[in-house]
Order: C-alpha cells, then structure tokens, then sequence
C-alpha cells in the first residue's frame, strides 16, 4: 500500500474512528485504572487478528500488547499509544462530554487509542506487503508522574523483542493537519523536589530564644534561582521552579520546619544529573548560615524525550509523503514531559506531533484545560501518517546497514 493509499483508507475508516473517539472521550479512566479502556482496545485487536495480546502491567489491568506478524524473521517495530485521562472536570458541552465526575481526556489520549486503532486496522489489512512484525502498546499512566506507565511496561517485557519504536501526541497548539517532527531532545525531564529546613520553634517575640526556619527558606528560594542565572551555561535551558511551601501556624509563633516541594526540568541529562547536587549544595549552606538544618531529597520521574536520527529521518520522509512539505514544520522545543523517553533510553524511536488545533471549531484550548478537545479531522491525518511510518521503517530496518 503507498502513501496515496493509504491516504485514502484512513480517510474512509474516519467515520468509525471518530465514533470510537468519542465513546472513549465519554468514558474516561484515570492513571492505572485503565480497565474498561484496556478491555476494549483488546477486544479490538482481537477481531483484527492480532496475536500474542497481554492486557495488565505494573500489576493492574491496565494497558495492552499485541502483535502483527507479518515476516517472523524480520524486524520489529512498536508504535505506542497513552491511554489515561485526568483528574478534572470537563467543561465542554458536547453531546460525547465525560461521564464520569471529574475525569477527562484533557491531554487527547482518547484520540491515541483511536488512531492507534486505526493504524492496527490498515497495518493488518496490508500484512501480507510487511517485511516484519508490529508490536503495539497502548500505554497506562503517562500522566501518573510517579509510576510512569512506560516504565512499568518495559519491566513488563513490552520492548522484548522490538528493534525500534515510534510516539506521537495529538497537538492542539497546532493547527489540524500539520506535522512536528524533531530530531534530538525534543521535550524536557521533569523531577521533583523537596526540601525541609529545620530550626527551632518558639515564641514570635523572642526570636533570640528560637531559631527562626522562614528565614533561611525565604533566602534558599531566592538563591536557587541563581543556579540558572549564575552556575549554568546560559545555551542549556533548565527550569527550577517551587511549587509549594509550608511554613507556620499562627501569627505570633516561630514555626520549627519549614516544608518546600518544587520541580526541575532541562534537556541535558548531564545537566539533570548535576541538579541534585546543586540544589543540596545551596540548602546546606544557607540552612547552616541561618544555624539550621536541611534535608533535601530528588524525585526522578521522567527522562527528557530525545530523538534518534534515523527514525525521525524516516518518520520526516513518511509524514511528507502524507502531508506534504508545506504542512511539515520543525517541533521548538517544549519544557513539558512524556514518559515516552523510558523506550527511548532502551531503544531508537521518535516522537512527533501531529495538529488537532482549529479556532472555528474550538479546539484551540492548551492541554490539560477543562475546556480541551481536539478536531476530529486530525485523526485521519495521523493514522495515515503513523501507517506510513511504521511501513517505512520495517522496510528501512530490513536493511542491516540502516541505523535507527
Ligand atoms: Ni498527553
């Protein structure tokens, strides 16, 4: 099937795939409770034909595998969905608005499962011209920040086996039908922190009699953001940023601990792994200059999203054989995160967005509004894209030479 084909099955099979879009937006399931949403992606496959179908990782329910064997001696390439809503309540008035109270797919993963559904449909329909096999995952908890979904995945054993792997996000910044493609670090890491500066509680009067924590803490959020201004070089971009402080009960005490939660997030992973440190460095010293005391602690959630050459190579010359040069755009780059990057650091893969922004229909909202939605005209774009991706690189990938 080439790319004018292929074209022209997504657009045929637009009807069924916006209904399914729009029964998943109504029924909407949060991070690791993917359950229902798992049950009916593996139903699917199932009457599509694919094989070697698990459903439950990280021990839930949630999430599927399944594969498309075509050539079992030839290479393997894997195309990920997320599948999780949020915690929000929508307020949109669509007839297919959530049903649930305050669940919603804010960020268009309803729209992941749908074309990932669609791609399955058209891979299957041209396996007898594929020169290897499919592995699709349809991921739970992208947005979960602490139990990553890829990660549990991988530990899972959805990577055993595949040779290299292909993301996209539907991207509502981006007006329907454009393609974003990016090679290198395309999305930042993003990390928590937390800090406790401890001194002496006491009375408001006497502060000679306590050793006051709001002040050192007051002077610690002051001096971190030095790290960015002063300590690193000014070409890499990080972001420390606090995002909750805790500090007394009443007007006339000196409270005893001061409590600070905060993020971090850059593209370097040389300079991720350095922030710990830095961070810790200027909690002990001004604890110890103020007579208290630090504790400072790093979340790692996600990894930065970095592409790989060659994919993204093939995922360029796919999309434009799809979209055309004039709806190719390069991705800039973007502090938000995706655990998408967990497959990357084990193999190559690219990530990529694909536009579902339209001011007419409204469905410009940033992500994670509760107004957010997507033009449902973007979805054939992107099933026909990823087809085109996925074929492109089992035929690139048949060749030992190619590097991924
Ligand atoms: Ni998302």
């Amino acid at each position: 099937m080439d790319a004018v084909k292929i074209k022209q099955r997504a657009q045929e099979i637009f009807p069924e795939i916006t209904e399914m879009r729009h029964y998943l937006h109504a029924h909407p399931e949060l991070s690791w409770q993917e359950v229902e949403t798992s049950k009916f992606i593996e139903t699917k496959l199932k009457e599509l034909g694919y094989t070697n179908i698990k459903r439950g990782f990280g021990g839930t329910e949630s999430g599927v595998t399944a594969d498309l064997v075509a050539n079992p001696s030839g290479p393997c390439v894997a195309l990920r969905a997320d599948i999780d809503a949020l915690p929000l309540a929508e307020q949109n008035t669509c007839a297919y608005k959530s049903t649930e109270e305050s669940v919603m797919h804010a960020c268009g993963h309803d729209g992941h499962i749908s074309c990932l559904l669609g791609v399955a449909k058209l891979l299957a329909e041209m396996k007898d011209q594929l020169p290897g096999k499919v592995r699709l995952i349809f991921q739970p908890a992208e947005e979960s920040g602490k139990r990553s979904g890829a990660k549990e995945m991988i530990a899972g054993g959805a990577l055993d086996g595949v040779d290299a792997i292909g993301g996209m996000h539907l991207w509502s910044f981006v007006p329907t039908g454009i393609v974003q493609w990016k090679n290198g670090p395309v999305m930042a890491s993003a990390d928590g922190w937390n800090a406790v500066i401890t001194g002496k509680g006491g009375h408001g009067a006497m502060p000679h009699e306590a050793i006051d924590p709001t002040i050192a803490a007051a002077n610690f959020i002051g001096a971190i953001q030095t790290i960015v201004s002063r300590e690193m070089n000014p070409v890499d971009t990080v972001v420390v940023s606090l995002g909750k402080l805790l500090s007394g009960d009443a007007f006339n005490i000196i409270p005893p601990k001061v409590e600070l939660v905060g993020n971090i997030r850059t593209f370097n992973p040389k300079v991720r792994e350095e922030m710990e440190g830095r961070l810790r460095r200027i909690a002990d010293g001004i604890a110890a200059a103020y007579r208290c005391t630090a504790e400072l602690n790093v979340d790692y959630y996600y990894p930065s999203v970095i592409n790989h050459a060659g994919a993204t190579d093939v995922l360029r010359e796919a999309a434009k054989a799809i979209v055309g040069e004039e709806n190719m755009q390069e991705s800039p780059l973007l502090m938000v995160s995706e655990d998408f990057s967990f497959f990357q650091q084990k193999i190559p893969g690219t990530f990529y967005f694909v536009g579902v922004g339209s001011k007419e229909k409204g469905t410009d909202y940033p992500h994670h509004s509760p107004h957010f939605n997507i033009d449902d005209d973007g979805l054939p774009v992107a099933i026909a894209v990823m087809t085109s991706f996925a074929v492109s690189m089992l035929e690139k990938m048949s060749d030992k030479t190619f590097k991924a």
